[in-house]
């Protein structure tokens, strides 16, 4: 299995992902990247001054977080919430409920840059 980091469809630095503009305080939005038959998926959460991506792939079972486009985050938007089996993760990534308590999304990076979210 090829891991995230080796995956063709990871777009390279200096993508333009979306305008800051686009994505709520706070919020996430899903990106979705094809190449042949490999796919890479990715989210990007922001709340304040905080603006971080992850791979969309649950540390549990791999499985992507969201069950609706870009729904990464609980209502009151402090966690991401995996709708898989119920992981709660803190904004940073790390999860603090559920099967894969104490394990981490996957980082990916990203830059805010001329008021745009770009792969770094
Ligand atoms: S796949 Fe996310 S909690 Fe199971």
């Amino acid at each position: 299995m090829t891991g995230a980091s080796d995956n063709p469809a990871r777009p390279p630095a200096g993508e333009r992902l979306c305008g800051l503009d686009e994505l709520a305080d706070p919020g996430a939005k899903g990106f979705r990247f094809r190449a042949e038959r490999w796919l890479f998926a990715g989210f990007v959460v922001r709340s304040g001054e905080l603006l971080r991506g992850y791979v969309d792939s649950c540390p549990h079972a791999a499985w992507p977080l969201a069950p609706v486009d870009d729904r990464y985050l609980t209502r009151t938007g402090e966690h991401i919430l995996c709708a898989g089996h119920g992981a709660l993760f803190r904004l940073d990534g790390t999860c603090i409920a559920g099967p894969c308590a104490g394990d981490r999304l996957s980082d990916w990076q990203v830059v805010v840059r001329d008021g745009a979210v770009w792969t770094a």
